[in-house]
């Protein structure tokens, strides 16, 4: 079985806002993507961040960003994230009525879309739309935070969508965000997924670049 190559994003969530920039060039030496997490308070209950944090973070670096909207409504500020610089944006299948159309839309907009799914949200929700999305996110925490530990039952959902996106022949990845660290790393990966997010694991380490080279080498590690 050929796996896609394992891709590293650090999450911002946990940098230090009020020094962003300095930030992202701590990690952006190991980083293959920056994944910004935009919280609206309604879908989550806690507020990050918007677009013009996005277009910030884009004047400083040239890593593709990875934009993961945890709100509600996402058709509403789609073209606003485009438009900041966001290489790849997902949206969650809870918050999209028309999800179809929604995605659609990301593509047109020239960036890649992504449908992430909460951890009680069966795989099935998203069985229709599989080839219309360049990602799929599984989250493997309740997203709203930080630091909280990874929920081993989300192993085999990731399981199983990597065996639909195989047995359908997609160029799909397989996104984990939440709780992975060096020991949850290698277990997703044999799971199937690709993309490892990570925050508090990175950004509360005194070497970021190490933790990350760590994250990168745990999911090459051969299943
Ligand atoms: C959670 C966010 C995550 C978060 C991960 O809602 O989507 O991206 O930053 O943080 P850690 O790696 O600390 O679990
Ligand atoms: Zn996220």
């Amino acid at each position: 079985m050929t796996l896609r190559p394992v891709v590293v994003a650090p999450s911002l969530l946990a940098a230090d806002f009020a020094r962003l920039g300095e930030e992202v060039a701590r990690v952006e030496p190991a980083a293959d993507w920056l994944h910004l997490d935009v919280m609206d308070g309604h879908f989550v209950p806690n507020i990050s961040f918007g677009s013009g944090v996005v277009e910030a973070v884009r004047s400083v670096t040239s890593r593709p960003l990875d934009v993961h909207l945890m709100i509600d409504q996402p058709d509403r500020h789609l073209a606003a994230f485009a438009r900041a610089g966001a290489h790849s944006i997902t949206v969650h299948a809870e918050a999209c009525v028309h999800l179809h159309r929604t995605l659609h839309t990301i593509r047109e907009l020239g960036c890649r879309p992504g449908v992430a799914l909460n951890p009680h949200t069966p795989l099935e929700w998203i069985r229709h739309v599989l080839p219309d999305v360049d990602l799929v996110l599984i989250m493997t925490v309740n997203p709203g935070f930080g630091g909280q530990a990874f929920l081993p039952q989300m192993m085999p959902k990731i399981r199983r969508l990597a065996a639909w996106i195989r047995r359908l022949g997609l160029e799909v990845d397989v996104e984990v965000d939440g709780g992975i660290n060096a020991q949850t790393a290698p277990l997703v990966r044999q799971a199937g997924a690709n993309v490892l997010v990570a925050g508090s694991a990175v950004f509360g380490a005194e070497d970021p670049i190490a933790v990350l080279q760590a994250l990168k080498a745990a999911g090459q590690r051969s299943p």
